[in-house]
C-alpha cells in the first residue's frame, strides 16, 4: 500500500480490506470492474477488466467484501456497482456470506448513449446492490418533484387513494433511476479516465445512506467521483485503487478537500 495523499492509496483492495481496522467505516461504495474480459482506456488512464465472465470474476470479488465486512460499523452501508455480468452470482454470493447483512434494494441506473448491437436489446442499466449492516441503518429518502400534471392539483397537500403527497417535498424517489445521465465526451465533469461515474449518482446515494460526518470508503476509486461527492456532503473519505494514474488523479481532484481526508495508516 502506498500512500499517495491524505485518504488515497494505491494497492490492492483485497489487501486493504484485510487490514483495514473493524467498526469504522459507515459506508463503502465499490464499482469494480464488471468482468467483461476488455482493457478499459481513455486519455487520463487504463485498467484491465482481467476477469473473463462471472464465474472467475466472484470468487475473488466475494473474497474482497468477506475480508471487507467487519471494516463497516453496525448501521453502516455497502453498495456494490456492477452490470448484468456478474450482478446475479454475487447477489447469491453475498447473501449467504453475510450473516447479518441484508440486501435492502437492487437500484437499477438506467442510461442512453454508447454501442447498440445488431441482434440483442441494447443493454443501458447498471445494478447498485444496496447491503445494510444490523437492523440500524442509515436512510433518508431522497425525493424528486413531482410530474407536472400532479403539481396542477394547486394544493400543497392532498389525500388521493389513501396516498398522502406533499408538494412541497416532493415525491420519494424509486430503485430505477433514470435521470442521470452517463459521463460522456461532452459532459463537464469528464476527466477521461474509463468507467467514470457521474457525481450526481455517487451524491444521491452518499446523501440518502450516511450522514455528514460519516466515513465513506471506496476501495476501487478510479477517477476519486465517490471521495469528491462525499467531501462536498460534509463527509470524510478513504479510497484505493491499484492504478498509479487513477491515484494520481484523484489526488489532484480531492486537493482542495484534504481536510475530509481519514489519514489512516495501515497496522
Ligand atoms: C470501474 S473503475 C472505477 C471508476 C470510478 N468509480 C470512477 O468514477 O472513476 C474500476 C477501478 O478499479 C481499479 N482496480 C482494478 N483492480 C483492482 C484491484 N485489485 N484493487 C484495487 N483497484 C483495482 C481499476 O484501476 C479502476 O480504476
Amino acid at each position: 500500500m502506498n500512500r499517495v495523499a491524505p485518504g488515497i492509496w494505491q494497492g490492492d483492495a483485497q489487501a486493504a480490506a484485510s487490514l483495514l481496522p473493524p467498526g469504522t467505516i459507515d459506508l463503502i461504495y465499490l464499482d469494480p470492474p464488471f468482468g467483461t474480459g476488455r482493457l478499459r482506456q481513455g486519455p487520463a488512464g487504463a485498467y484491465g477488466d482481467q476477469w473473463r465472465g462471472a464465474l472467475s470474476q466472484v470468487g475473488w470479488l466475494t473474497e474482497c467484501c468477506r475480508r471487507l465486512w467487519p471494516a463497516l460499523r453496525q448501521g453502516g452501508t455497502l453498495w456494490l456497482h456492477l452490470d448484468a455480468h456478474s450482478v446475479h452470482h454475487m447477489r447469491l454470493a453475498l447473501d449467504q456470506l453475510w450473516a447479518d447483512g441484508t440486501c435492502r434494494n437492487e437500484v437499477v441506473w438506467c442510461y442512453n448513449g454508447g454501442g447498440v448491437p445488431k441482434r440483442d436489446f441494447p443493454r443501458k442499466h447498471d445494478l447498485l446492490l444496496r447491503y445494510v449492516k444490523g437492523e440500524n441503518w442509515t436512510f433518508h429518502m431522497p425525493r424528486r418533484p413531482y410530474k407536472a400534471n400532479t403539481q396542477a392539483i394547486g394544493r400543497h397537500s392532498t389525500r388521493a387513494r389513501q396516498v398522502t403527497i406533499d408538494l412541497e417535498r416532493g415525491t420519494p424517489e424509486t430503485d430505477w433511476w433514470t435521470d442521470i445521465p452517463t459521463v460522456t465526451g461532452w459532459s463537464g465533469e469528464r476527466l477521461g479516465y474509463p468507467t467514470q461515474k457521474p457525481l450526481a449518482l455517487l451524491s444521491r446515494l452518499i446523501a440518502a445512506t450516511s450522514n455528514r460526518g460519516d466515513l465513506v470508503a471506496d476501495l476501487f476509486m478510479g477517477s476519486g467521483t465517490t471521495l469528491v461527492a462525499a467531501a462536498s456532503l460534509g463527509r470524510r473519505y478513504f479510497g484505493v485503487d491499484s492504478s498509479p494514474a487513477a491515484c494520481d488523479l484523484a489526488a489532484a481532484r480531492l486537493a482542495l478537500w484534504q481536510g475530509a481526508a481519514w489519514d489512516w495508516s495501515p497496522p
